[in-house]
């Protein structure tokens, strides 16, 4: 664990300059179904059109997971339900855990994020809808505010998996998300796997906040990489009604 003295690294990737109105492509390919995604990444219009390195972490453990189920810490949630599961995604940002989720579990997988993200998680749905389809999964895309419960409600309650990465970052949005989380997973049977970079100190206000509501339990954790001090740690949140 970090101590008090570690270094508070600032989440936000600055833009340069001549990023300015760029739109970039990025690849990834996923080994365990030899198929190329592809993203658009928007860096100018703001960190949700941004690739984040708790995604990158997730993707990779999809992959595995379908090379391998059996060395995989995700088999710890994904070999005990429905199959395939039904997953719903927050915060998706550029939508690629979401989709590679989708192609590597053969499964659907409703993407979500703020209003303004939506086009952008539509457009790199449909880019990659065949690389998708053709391993049996599907994705769709909703909006959906943390901490509106009509959202949520309007979104339904038909998952069996919850994911997100890289969605604890500022303080305001704890109570917010949290919200989201209770109204999906109380008194339901919905796991929620988060991919996480710790960054900040206060971050573990979040955690306090959420070990009210939920069991929360370490499935993996990655090596530093990239000259982070730190690596991606995956987290398994389970509402304490169900469990009790
Ligand atoms: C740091 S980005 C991570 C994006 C993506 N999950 C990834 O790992 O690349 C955080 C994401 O949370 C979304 N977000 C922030 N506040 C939100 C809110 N109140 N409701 C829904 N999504 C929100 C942002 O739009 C953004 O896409």
């Amino acid at each position: 664990m970090m101590s008090d003295s570690d270094e508070e690294t600032n989440p936000f990737p600055t833009v340069q300059p001549n990023l300015t109105n760029q739109e970039l492509l990025q690849t990834h390919f996923l080994h365990s179904i030899q198929s190329t995604v592809t993203i658009r990444l928007l860096p100018s219009q703001g960190l949700s059109f941004q690739l984040w390195p708790a995604a990158t972490s997730l993707v990779t453990l999809l992959d595995n997971h379908r090379l391998n189920p059996t060395n995989s810490p995700l088999s710890t949630v994904l070999s005990t339900l429905h199959t395939p599961p039904r997953i719903l995604e927050l915060g998706s940002g550029t939508g690629i855990v979401g989709i590679v989720a989708a192609a590597t579990l053969g499964t659907n997988v409703t993407l979500t994020d703020l209003p303004h993200v939506v086009p952008n998680l539509k457009f790199n749905a449909e880019a990659n809808a065949e690389a998708v389809g053709s391993n049996g999964g599907s994705v769709t895309f909703a909006s959906l505010r943390w901490g509106h419960a009509a959202d949520v409600e309007m979104i339904g309650g038909e998952f069996d998996v919850v994911i997100a990465s890289d969605v604890v970052y500022h303080d305001h949005l704890y109570e917010p998300l949290i919200e989201t989380l209770r109204l999906m997973l109380i008194k339901k049977e919905i796991v929620f796997v988060m991919a996480h970079m710790k960054r900040w100190k206060k971050e573990s206000l979040f955690f306090k906040k959420a070990r009210k509501y939920f069991f929360v339990d370490v499935l993996h954790v990655d090596a530093p990489c990239n000259g982070s001090r730190v690596g991606v740690i995956i987290y398994r949140f389970v509402g304490k009604k169900v469990v009790s």
